[in-house]
């Protein structure tokens, strides 16, 4: 199994492109689903959740291939409304078919999800709101089974808490559904508004009409489109926390710097030097970081992808921090193996107590999920010696070239078997 050897500790320098969004990739090319036009698509993230979802269309029949970068789709005789486990098992976004195979086809049968085991993380959210949409269900061997006899048909639907994958497959299912839906306490990620603008694209008719609630009139024609996937802001907090912890100085380029306002800010609040021009943020790290404390939310509010980085440069910061995790019960997992390296981190509820002035030590670790596999990197990077990370695929599904990125900008990280 392949590990990663980190030889820390280098101030990190240079320019680093970040590439498109995964989290945004995964639902457009779900979407694709609702249509039998040619679809193009540029800007996908190189990883592996992209991989398991192009093949995850492919197995229902969608005809795929690449065009140097861009991506070519052609649903015209795409007929299978099945998704194995073995290809949904790794990725909980596997989900996110089940709206547009119930739109297309009025029924489906798709595992449920695996991921990251960062909590429970169940579906009913997304079951729910479907069946306000018409839809019938049962759950049986670990599949979904769905139908709506009489096609989907558009309603209004209030989810109980917000979430965004249940968002964002009952804004792909309203696309098609009968009449007139309407969405409210919607979850208001820059992947969604990406989402809903690909829907656009292709002829959907949907329609921002408060902060968190969404208009859409279902429509039965669709377009060809082409779409370019917005920046991947989680990758680009990594690389900016990755300066501010390294005392190093980078160029993060392919952003929209609003659209990660909040991490700006507090990585300012912490003591980095930061300037933002309009597709790129200058970053510099100083030897002081500041304690400060943090709490996960919905966005605007800190992302929760971003909370184990956080985690690690709070642990270099001059006093004690706390951050508290609102999104997901059980997102701590990165802590235990912190501690191992020196850190000191008490987990109190949905709380770290974390003390600084941490000195880490260099060790061999354990990667558990895809966000905590890259703040042990990040970790390693700032520690003498060195590290060896375990179980890198969790890395993989996630960050294009990470190795590649990181040492373009000095890092000594290499790849080993
Ligand atoms: C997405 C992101 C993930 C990010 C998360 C929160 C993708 C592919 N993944 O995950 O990287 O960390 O948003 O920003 O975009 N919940 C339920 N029932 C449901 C659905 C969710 O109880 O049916 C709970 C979850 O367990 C969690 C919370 O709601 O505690 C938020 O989850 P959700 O926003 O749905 O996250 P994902 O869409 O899975």
């Amino acid at each position: 199994m392949q590990k990663l050897e980190v030889l820390g500790a280098n101030k990190l320098k240079g320019i680093v492109n970040i590439s498109g969004s995964k989290n945004a990739s995964l639902p457009i090319l779900a979407a694709t689903l609702l249509s039998n036009k040619k679809i193009y698509l540029k800007n996908l993230p190189k990883v592996k959740d992209i991989e398991t979802m192009i093949n995850l269309l492919k197995s229902m029949g969608s005809q795929i291939k690449f065009d140097k970068k861009d991506l070519i789709i052609n649903n015209s005789k795409q007929n299978k409304k099945f998704a194995s486990y073995n290809l949904v098992k790794t990725m909980r976004a596997g989900i996110l078919v089940l709206g547009p195979l119930l739109a297309k086809f009025g029924n489906a049968k798709v595992s449920l999800p695996g991921g990251c085991a960062i909590g429970t993380r169940p579906v009913d959210i997304h079951l729910q709101a479907l069946s306000k949409l018409g839809v019938k269900y049962k759950i049986s061997q670990g599949y979904v089974h769905a139908a709506a006899p009489k096609g989907l048909i558009g309603s209004k639907i209030h989810f109980p808490k917000i979430s965004v994958g249940a968002t964002e497959n009952l804004i792909i299912a309203a696309s098609l559904a009968k009449g007139i839906s309407i969405l409210s306490n919607c979850a208001i990620e820059p992947e969604i508004k990406d989402l809903v603008n690909f829907l656009k694209k292709m002829g959907c008719k949907l329609k921002w009409i408060a902060k968190r609630s969404i208009k859409i009139i279902g429509v039965n024609h669709l377009n060809e489109a082409s779409y370019s996937v917005m920046f991947d802001r989680i990758e680009a907090g990594t690389y900016l926390i990755a300066a501010a912890i390294t005392e190093g100085s980078l160029k993060i380029k392919n952003v929209k710097p609003q659209v990660i306002k909040t991490e700006i800010d507090i990585l300012k609040k912490i003591g980095a030097k930061i300037k933002v021009k309009k597709s790129e943020i200058h970053i510099e790290g100083r030897k002081k970081i500041k304690s400060t404390n943090l709490k996960t939310a919905p966005w605007p509010g800190l992302a929760t992808d971003l909370q184990a980085q956080m985690m690690v440069l709070l642990c270099k910061a001059n006093k004690k921090s706390v951050i508290q995790e609102n999104i997901f019960e059980n997102r701590f997992m990165h802590v235990a193996e912190l501690n191992r390296m020196g850190a000191k981190i008490l987990i109190k509820g949905n709380r770290a107590i974390i003390d600084g002035n941490t000195k880490f030590a260099a060790a061999e670790l354990m990667a558990t999920d895809l966000r905590a596999s890259v703040s042990l990197v990040l970790a390693a990077l700032t520690t003498k010696g060195k590290s060896l990370i375990n179980r890198i695929y969790h890395l993989d599904r996630g960050y294009e070239n990470i190795e590649k990125k990181l040492k373009k900008i000095g890092a000594k990280i290499r790849r080993v078997n």
